[in-house]
């Protein structure tokens, strides 16, 4: 896959308008300066707890939509499986990776790169980083110089006809999964 940036130059700027429809706005946020928190003992919290912006419902664990960006941060907790973990949920997730490395996602997301995966989908780190995260001996660790965002919303997503036409989409993306071993047998409890 070729990935290339773009440039153009115009003689104005989309947000030179003269008015503002109701009470919108628009607001420029520096997202380096987002003070991220997380685990400093064990264990691995939702990664909503992320989120920069949320546009919140009557009903508790879901929103809208959340703004939730991914920055630099130290990990720390120990005994943990310090990715975000395998699961599915009633959000839909829209991913996208402005720069560096996310680290559910060894290969295959690159910056400029976007992934969905819409409501009830189950998904995870890929098998590269599922070995990484399991092998590597947790001591104290920075993810530096990177920047990833999501947009979550309770809400499923839809393709525009462009985007599902794209050539740059990747058909085999589920590969990033071949390799994960069954590692459940079905007791909670084993010797
Ligand atoms: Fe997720």
């Amino acid at each position: 896959m070729v990935c290339e940036f773009h440039v153009t130059e115009i003689g104005h700027s989309p947000l030179d308008v003269v008015a503002w429809h109701g009470n919108y706005s628009p607001y420029k946020y520096d997202l380096r300066t987002y003070s991220p928190v997380g685990a400093i003992l064990f264990d691995h919290p939702d990664p909503s707890i992320f989120t920069v912006l949320t546009a919140p419902t009557e009903e508790a664990g879901t929103a809208n939509v959340d703004f939730v960006i991914f920055p630099p941060r130290w990990l720390v907790a120990e005994h943990t499986f310090r990715p975000p973990w395998y699961h599915r949920n009633i959000m839909s997730e829209f991913m996208g990776l402005i720069y560096g490395q996310y680290d559910a996602k060894e290969e295959g997301f690159v910056p400029g790169g976007m992934s969905l995966h819409n409501m009830m989908l189950p998904h995870g780190p890929d098998s590269m980083g599922f070995e990484k995260a399991t092998s590597v001996e947790l001591t104290p660790q920075k993810l530096d110089k990177t920047m990833a965002f999501m947009f979550e919303t309770r809400y499923p997503q839809q393709l525009t006809e462009f985007a599902a036409n794209l050539e740059s989409l990747q058909d085999n993306y589920l590969d990033c999964w071949t390799g994960l071993d069954r590692k459940f047998d079905g007791n909670p409890s084993p010797k």
